[in-house]
């Protein structure tokens, strides 16, 4: 008898993905984006994220037995637009009637006759006759914390939620117990919405919103205390004492006139002063510094709904997913107090995560089983190609190439004579960070490094950081924390002092490294190159950054590897167990 596999979707909307699962184990996950090649595939179901999930679980002699859909649209509409009139009512703006046509076409979008006609073809495409399945919506925050407790290991956990909106929720906190059913405690709606919040600040800064939060985390540590900034984030998100809750103040956002931006208002340009222009750098005042005080503010926020939960005595675990726990610095800060003894973070944390969670769901909810997933090690999660398959697109191309024997030891060689090295190997990882299956890969102890990736490679703001991967064994002796490891480069961390001059490429200007640990039973190809490396520099660690440039989605395909590395200084390219080097 074949066993049952459980599809997830989410999508369309920004980080449009797909998963499947079956009988506790993640069979394939991925993003749309890196199909179709549109980053974060915002206006595209997961129609072939969907084929590829479908086609590995053939390959396993799988039968599909249901769908979950990351998003409750059943109920969408109408909680959604009562949601707007309410804020409406309270906070009338001459920007209303914007927001109620935004709304309109959002619920359109979220149709739940449309969602099932539209997903009940790209299954039959692809040989799945929907009306033998049980499809099922799922409310988005539930898919966001069934993504983080599932894959926790955890056997209860308090779930922190927090991203722009679900449904109309922006923050949520379950309670999930050892059957793995989920209790909700507490919740924000819109308009209060730390994502949201944190989007507006973005565009405000001059970066896109819902793609680019990073770079305001990353410009924050560039920033001072400023009692003034600091002031007016107090006036615009408060947290709520004795709550989980806190507000954002809709005035700042959407209900008001907005002549600079999409997601701020004039208000807040009277407050803060002009929005950021292209033709300035990010560097100059005061845009550090209302990075600084946005992200001191979305911290202090986090930290009192982690004192709220703890204080319920509920669980000594805590899980966290949703868009806003991409936020590393943030995670860092959480993971080192002691509210909880154990931290999770899912590492996809944005919704390119609500598709695993609504897999798993659907799992439970239709077999009856309980979950009970062994704890994420790893993203590798997408397609890969046999060596066979990536020769006949070296040949096709007409490339020099040669096979190595040791590609880690040449590789290690490589690097440590500064050579930058596109790594392509195995499984693709899911998620927005590479963890050494698409990565670019480059000399820590260069002091160059930085700067030399930057220019050439991804043409990024030279202020940028990047991180390193490290042997796991290692950790400790370069990190001071509490962490026992950073697998996903969830999670900021300290250097220690020692090596902060011996690896200035990888280390924030705060002193922090998002770090990734590479554990020799996982990946044994990487750390066995970082045990090369180690033999030849004395340090199992290297600069890893996502194989791509910037504005495109992370290579999936050798061919976009091949097409990614001559359109940029990459000097080697490391693809199975193939090296095509540029003549220099
Ligand atoms: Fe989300």
């Amino acid at each position: 008898m074949k066993n049952s596999a459980y599809l997830g979707i989410f999508g369309p909307g920004p980080n449009s993905s797909a998963a499947i699962v079956s009988n506790n184990q993640i069979i394939a996950w991925a993003e749309e984006e890196r199909f179709n090649r549109i980053k974060t595939a915002p206006n595209s179901y997961p129609a072939q994220a969907i084929a590829f999930c479908l086609a590995e679980a053939r390959k396993k002699n799988l039968e599909l037995k249901a769908v979950g859909y990351a998003w409750d649209c059943e109920n969408y509409a109408e909680l959604a637009t009562d949601n707007l009139e309410e804020t409406i009512s309270r906070y009338p703006s001459e920007s209303d009637d914007i927001s109620r046509k935004v709304q309109q076409s959002l619920n359109l979008l979220y149709d739940p006759v449309r969602v099932k006609n539209d997903l009940t073809l790209i299954l039959k495409k692809n040989g799945v006759d929907m009306e033998q399945l049980d499809f099922r919506y799922y409310s988005h925050h539930l898919c966001h914390a069934a993504s983080a407790h599932y894959c926790s290991g955890y056997e209860d956990s308090m779930v922190f939620v927090n991203d722009g909106v679900g449904e109309v929720a922006s923050s949520t906190l379950y309670y999930a117990d050892k059957e793995g059913e989920f209790e909700e405690l507490a919740h924000v709606d819109l308009p209060h919405t730390l994502g949201g919040l944190y989007a507006s600040i973005t565009e405000f800064l001059g970066f896109r919103a819902y793609m680019d939060e990073g770079k305001t985390m990353g410009l924050a540590a560039y920033g001072k205390p400023n009692p003034e900034i600091e002031s007016i984030f107090d006036d615009i998100a408060q947290d709520i004492e004795g709550e989980f809750g806190y507000t954002v103040n809709p005035r700042y956002r959407y209900s008001g006139k907005r002549s600079y931006g999409r997601r701020f208002t004039d208000l807040l340009v009277e407050k803060l002063g002009k929005p950021r222009s292209r033709e300035q750098s990010a560097m100059e005042a005061p845009y550090p510094d209302i990075a600084y005080a946005a992200q001191k503010q979305l911290e202090k926020l986090l930290l009192s709904q982690l004192q709220y939960a703890s204080g319920l005595g509920r669980s000594a675990n805590a899980t966290f997913a949703g868009g806003i726990h991409m936020n590393c610095k943030a995670n860092g800060i959480l993971a080192e107090t002691d509210y909880f003894d154990n931290y999770f973070f899912q590492p996809a944390a944005s919704d390119n995560g609500v598709c695993l969670g609504a897999a798993m769901l659907s799992m439970k909810d239709t077999s009856g089983e309980e979950p009970n997933y062994p704890p994420l090690d790893r993203l590798y999660y997408g397609p890969s190609y046999s060596d066979e398959e990536i020769e006949k697109v070296l040949k096709r191309c007409k490339l020099k190439y040669v096979k190595s024997e040791d590609i880690s030891r040449d590789v290690a060689r490589l690097i440590s004579e500064n050579a930058i090295v596109g790594w392509f190997q195995g499984r693709m990882e899911v998620g927005a960070r590479a963890l050494g299956g698409r990565s670019i890969l480059a000399n820590p102890l260069n002091p160059d490094a930085r700067d030399h990736v930057n220019k050439h490679v991804k043409n990024r703001e030279a202020w940028r950081p990047f991180c390193p991967s490290l042997q796991s064994e290692a950790f400790k002796d370069y990190f001071d924390t509490n962490l026992e490891s950073s697998r996903f480069m969830i999670t900021a961390c300290d250097i220690r002092e020692e090596y902060l001059d011996i690896l200035p490429s990888c280390i924030h200007i705060d002193g922090t490294v998002r770090s990734q640990t590479v554990e020799k039973e996982i990946h044994p190809l990487y750390w066995n190159m970082l045990q090369e490396f180690k033999k030849i520099t004395g340090h199992p660690i290297v600069v890893n950054t996502s194989f791509n440039v910037q504005g495109e989605p992370i290579v999936m395909r050798p061919e976009e590897a091949v097409r990614c590395f001559y359109g940029s200084g990459m000097d080697v390219l490391a693809i199975g167990s193939f090296l095509v080097k540029k003549e220099s």
